[in-house]
């Protein structure tokens, strides 16, 4: 996820659960020449952990060049962005914007099959301004000879507003033949569960649940096991802030006080299972360094017992 899921973060994610793949952010692969020292850096590998680095472009062969770059440096998966919803994606018909364009989709898809020498993914929208095409673009990738699709469920207009249509994952999954990863709105482990049912898909993808709740590989992974799963508690979550803040320290160009920018972004996702998020958010989000915000989040978060956050692996309400 761009700006969100940086090497640093996938590490600390990983080191709680078990994780079968990781993902980058998107890749974006445009101009003239792409520099090959660059994609390589991007094939950031964690122990024991399969790597996907995601390309984003429209021109087939920089992006069969880039894909190859990288499956060779060590990817697992070379994926293709076929979701990014963002204005100057759609400007530039690049992410979602494609699912428009299915003569320019299957050249691509095309090229890049033949470019590229190890597991090829892509990762699609339900469409751009209505879900009519979803079948159609999921057989489209099907037939260039692509690995799996991973699907989130939602149009291009839609940003992130909204349900997921897990319908679509289910509908997708039932009429192709590649594995089918299913995306989207899967906020607790209880939640993938229900996936699993609802869709028959083959894997499920997690984002910004997996920032809110760093834990929820691990609670599915013992729910699957019918173990009792873990339930993190505030203190948890301050430990878990300071070990974001040291992997995003170490791995900082302009030094460490450069880390507090993203830490803070990891902080709105993380601030989402307290109770009146809102101004929780808004007390530690105005700290100027990250001394004074490490201190004010051990003592806000640590003071937080486990009955008061939404981290258990079912949810309390109805289920989501
Ligand atoms: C800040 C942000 C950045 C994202 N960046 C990417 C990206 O680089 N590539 C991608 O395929 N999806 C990206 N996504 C979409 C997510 O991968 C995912 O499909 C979407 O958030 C729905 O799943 P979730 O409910 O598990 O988050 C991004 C989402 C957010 C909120």
């Amino acid at each position: 996820m761009e700006g969100v899921t940086n090497a640093a973060v996938r590490e600390v994610l990983a080191s709680y659960g078990p994780v079968g793949l990781v993902c980058t952010e998107f890749v974006r692969i445009s101009g003239g020449r792409i520099s090959h020292s660059y994609l390589k850096r991007q094939v950031e590998k964690l122990p024991g952990v399969a790597l996907s680095v995601q390309v984003m472009g429209n021109d087939p062969e920089l992006m069969g060049e880039a894909g190859a770059v990288v499956a060779r440096a060590g990817a697992d998966v070379v994926d293709l962005n076929l979701g990014c919803p963002t204005n100057a994606a759609v400007r530039k018909n690049v992410g979602a914007a494609l699912l428009k364009d299915p003569v320019l989709l299957a050249r691509l898809l095309g090229t890049m099959r033949r470019a590229v020498p190890g597991l090829l993914s892509a990762k699609l929208r339900a469409g751009f301004d209505t879900t009519d095409d979803a079948l159609n673009n999921a057989r489209l990738v099907e037939d260039s000879g692509i690995d799996y699709l991973a699907v989130h469920p939602r149009r291009r207009v839609d940003h992130y507003r909204g349900s997921a249509d897990w319908g679509i994952v289910a509908l997708i999954r039932r009429e192709l033949s590649i594995p089918v990863v299913g995306n989207g709105d899967i906020w607790y482990a209880g939640s993938a569960l229900r996936m699993f049912e609802q869709t028959n898909c083959d894997a499920v993808m997690l984002g910004r649940p997996a920032l809110r709740n760093p834990w929820i590989f691990r609670q599915l992974s013992e729910l699957l096991a019918g173990r009792e799963p873990f339930r993190p508690s505030g203190v948890d979550l301050a430990l878990h802030v300071r070990r974001l803040s040291r992997a995003l320290s170490a791995r900082a160009d302009d030094g460490p006080s450069s880390a507090l920018g993203p830490l803070k972004e990891q902080l709105g996702y993380l601030c989402r299972s307290v109770p009146d998020a809102a101004s929780f958010q808004r007390r530690l989000q105005r700290l100027p360094t990250l001394a004074l915000l490490l201190e004010a989040s051990d003592e806000a978060f640590g003071a937080l017992p486990v009955e008061r956050l939404d981290l258990a692996a079912l949810p309390s309400g109805p289920p989501q």
